[in-house]
């Protein structure tokens, strides 16, 4: 048998602890798992794609088969070009649920040979997102719950460099 490549992909923008759970778990029933950190996120993201990788670098450096990769264009085709025949996505609740089996059933009619395994997030972050996150920053909120001090540190570092770019767009 070959070895279970799996992906686990995702905006990432910036990591979370929900998303370290995932990862964390999802290593230990694959042999080797690749997370896909999508370049060109409708979201327009807070941080650049190799900031985002490099943030998950700093978080993932413990296991050995994750390794961190970027993608751009479809999933899909991403999986395939890695030998991936998984993806991995995380479950917190069931708002979750419409979205991702949209997307789900989606890849499935792209590509029938890649199959969506979810993951319900751990109790503990089910409340945990990027989005909610960057929220509670930007108002200056306690995010030790969050991410790890590496993440909270760079996130406050962003924030207070668009803070300097908007007051320069002011004068
Ligand atoms: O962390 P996110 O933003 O919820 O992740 C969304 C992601 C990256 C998994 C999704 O947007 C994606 O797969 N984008 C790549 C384009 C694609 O394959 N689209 C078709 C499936 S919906």
């Amino acid at each position: 048998m070959g070895k279970t490549i799996a992906i686990y992909p995702g905006s990432f923008d910036p990591v979370t602890r929900g998303h370290m759970d995932i990862i964390e778990r999802a290593s230990k029933t694959v042999d080797h798992l690749i997370v896909g950190v999508l370049v060109n996120s409708a979201k327009s993201p807070l941080f650049t794609v190799e900031e985002r990788v490099a943030l998950l670098k700093q978080v993932t450096a413990q296991y050995p088969n994750v390794e961190i990769r970027s993608f751009d264009g479809l999933l899909v085709d991403f999986a395939r070009a890695s030998g991936a025949h998984i993806l991995i996505r995380g479950l917190r609740a069931v708002t979750d649920f419409e979205y991702e089996l949209q997307m789900a059933q989606t890849n499935r009619v792209l590509a029938p040979d890649v199959d969506t395994v979810f993951l319900t997030t751990t109790l503990e972050y089910a409340y945990v997102s990027s989005t909610i996150m960057k929220e509670v920053a930007r108002f200056g909120g306690d995010l030790s719950s969050f991410a790890p001090p590496e993440i909270i540190q760079a996130l406050c570092k962003k924030m207070q460099e668009e803070k300097e770019k908007n007051k320069e767009n002011i004068l």
